[in-house]
């Protein structure tokens, strides 16, 4: 290998020896420090946990916080929204699946399966459209209650979701995931 050749970036080394085979070999110290940086070690992961103080967080209105670069939404939810959630029929939802960490994978979309507390007043979810990636915004789309409290609605190509973060319509193919999160007083959600 020249000079020059040398000098080109890691990632395009990197993609190259990944698929050349015995080659890859002789270059194996170069390109191990890319390979880790692509994935986190456990424990790195482990101290990516956040603490959040949701005593400021009036009922009808969210805080959105950063953890692991992504946006998280904390809403503190109406009764009207959580009713709202509550009344659905699982076979209305194009995802029928609760996308919460915090229990069963498989476990029906209900309500009761996203929200954080039994009563439905908080919901904790990641404010990633589950179409393209897109940040959806608050208090909006087709399915708010009380003319315009709750529901999500991502602009970028339309996905409308409903009060407890399921998609309704449009092209996002999942509900807004939950997050790990759990109470660990009166006023902090721990996540992750
Ligand atoms: S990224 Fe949200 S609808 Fe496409």
């Amino acid at each position: 290998m020249s000079n020059a050749e040398h000098h080109e970036g890691t990632r395009r080394d990197f993609l190259y020896y990944a698929t050349a085979g015995a080659g890859a070999v002789a270059t194996g110290a170069a390109v191990w420090p890319l390979v880790n940086q692509m994935n986190p070690s456990a424990d790195v992961l482990a101290l990516s946990s956040i603490r959040v103080d949701v005593s400021g967080v009036s009922e009808g209105s969210q805080i959105t916080v950063k953890w692991l670069g992504k946006p998280v939404f904390i809403r503190r939810r109406t009764e009207a929204e959580i009713a709202e959630a509550r009344s659905v029929d699982i076979s209305d939802l194009p995802d029928p699946i609760a996308r919460n960490a915090n229990i069963d994978g498989q476990a029906e979309a209900t309500d009761e399966n996203r929200a954080l507390d039994d009563t439905g007043e908080w919901l904790v979810q990641m404010g990633v459209c589950t179409h393209l990636g897109c940040v959806p915004l608050g208090n909006a789309g087709d399915y708010t209650v009380d003319g315009g409290v709750g529901g999500w609605f991502c602009p970028c190509h339309g996905s409308h979701y409903d009060t407890s973060g399921r998609i309704r319509r449009g092209p996002a193919p999942e509900n807004l995931p939950v997050p790990p999160a759990e109470f660990v007083d009166e006023t902090t959600i721990l996540l992750g």
